[in-house]
């Protein structure tokens, strides 16, 4: 179970969340959207760090300044968007199709398998069945070191998506009602 955004009250949410822990009503907490600041303080004040950190991670936008504070907590790194939704030439992107056809992978499955190899989980959406079961088909290979620094290259260190400490996306997603 994780907190979507460190927004409004999130250090109570973050308690009933441990207290779920501890009642054996969910196996795992955590969050979701936590930058380096965030992260930092939540973990000076619980009891339970949080098992995962769910982040927007792909091969445009690895995380990199993340992971040593999220290694240093114990928490897992697992990426949302983890196909960038297609942007910025996801699917033909040249370094990743190159690399695929030698392993006889789609440019998706290389990015997957990027993601898996450098110890990040990750949680494609698939509406078709073609997608799902290629997406499932990324641990019967692995990545050369050469190809996994080639793909390095690609992180431009940004999002695709959204800046979250914009005003504007703060008072958008406050505003949502469950
Ligand atoms: N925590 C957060 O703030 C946050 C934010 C955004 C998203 N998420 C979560 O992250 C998960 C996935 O992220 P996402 O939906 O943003 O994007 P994504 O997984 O990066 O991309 C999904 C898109 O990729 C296509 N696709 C999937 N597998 C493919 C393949 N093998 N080849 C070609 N295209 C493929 C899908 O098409 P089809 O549907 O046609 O198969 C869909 O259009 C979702 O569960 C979502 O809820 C969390």
């Amino acid at each position: 179970m994780l907190i979507h955004q460190p927004f409004g009250d999130f250090y109570g949410t973050y308690r009933a969340l441990e207290a779920a822990l501890k009642s054996g009503k969910c196996r795992a907490i955590g969050v979701s959207n936590f930058f380096a600041d965030r992260m930092v303080d939540l973990c000076q004040f619980v009891e339970v760090k949080p098992h995962v950190n769910q982040l927007e991670t792909h091969v445009f936008q690895q995380q990199a300044a993340m992971r040593p504070i999220l290694a240093e907590n114990g928490t897992q790194l697992q990426a949302w968007g983890p196909l960038a939704e297609g942007k910025n030439g996801f699917f033909t992107n040249p370094v990743l199709t190159e690399i695929g056809a030698k392993y006889h992978k789609s440019a998706a499955q290389v990015a997957l398998r990027f993601l898996v190899q450098s110890g990040v989980s990750a949680i494609p959406k698939a509406s078709s069945r073609d997608h799902m079961e290629q997406n499932f088909a990324v641990f019967d290979f692995a990545l050369s070191a050469e190809d996994m620094e080639q793909i390095t290259k690609l992180d431009t260190g940004s999002s695709l998506f959204v800046n979250h400490s914009d005003p504007n996306f703060v008072k958008y997603i406050t505003s949502l009602k469950a």
